[in-house]
């Protein structure tokens, strides 16, 4: 049974919340500081998640009615990665990728990293998908080079903990893989991005 991937609507924010805290209580038994609290507070945190949802940035990919992993995707970079990128090219800047534990292990987290890229090349000419990743968690600069991303530099901001740059060329990604659709008309090329995403495609 494959993955519907799905725009997220205000009624899936306490379901992502969750599966973010989940993940973060999961990578305490890794060898890492990554998520061991939110930043810079959770307050501000959860405003963050909230408001990309109700940008039409965030999605959940579907297993069943089961929320298997989500991912958030933009067209700009946000501060204080603004200025951190070598140029200003069309790009697909991701964050907030997560996987639950249930699902590990199928590559779900490498569909939507392919799934956004192409998405957004095929969207806005996308030529880059690029992500920020915690600065000391070297296992997950693995699992990026892995995936075909290469590693840019770390952001001038020291204090900024998820700082180190990666990107992939979207004309890498040769299929999105993993059986994952996203549910809707499959006309990508004539999908509004964003925001305008029409309301009925917007729920799941
Ligand atoms: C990163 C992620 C989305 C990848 O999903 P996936 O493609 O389905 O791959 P898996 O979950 O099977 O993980 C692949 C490997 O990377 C490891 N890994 C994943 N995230 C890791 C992390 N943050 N730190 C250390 N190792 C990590 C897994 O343990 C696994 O290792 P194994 O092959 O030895 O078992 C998912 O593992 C996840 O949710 N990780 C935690 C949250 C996270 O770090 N998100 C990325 C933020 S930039």
């Amino acid at each position: 049974m494959g993955f519907r991937v799905r725009l997220a609507n205000d009624q899936h924010k306490r379901r992502i919340i969750r599966l973010l805290d989940e993940t973060a209580a999961w990578l305490r038994n890794k060898d890492t500081d990554q998520w061991a609290r939110p930043w810079p507070d959770r307050a501000a945190r959860n405003e963050r998640i909230m408001a990309d949802i109700a940008e039409g940035k965030t999605w959940i990919a579907w297993d069943g009615d089961i929320l298997a992993g989500t991912i958030t995707s933009e067209e700009t970079a946000n501060p204080p990665l603004s200025n951190e990128w070598d140029d200003d090219e069309p790009a697909a800047y991701v964050h907030r990728l997560a996987v639950a534990r249930s699902h590990a292990g199928r590559g779900l987290g490498s569909s939507l990293l392919n799934w956004a890229g192409l998405r957004a090349a095929t969207g806005y000419g996308a030529r880059w998908i690029r992500i920020d990743v915690w600065n000391t968690n070297l296992e997950l600069h693995k699992y990026y080079l892995r995936q075909g991303f290469t590693f840019v530099r770390h952001c001038q901001d020291l204090d900024y903990p998820s700082g180190a740059l990666f990107q992939k060329a979207t004309h890498h990604i040769a299929e999105v893989g993993g059986d994952l659709v996203e549910d809707g008309p499959a006309m990508w090329s004539a999908m509004p991005w964003g925001p305008s995403v029409p309301a009925q495609w917007r729920c799941c």
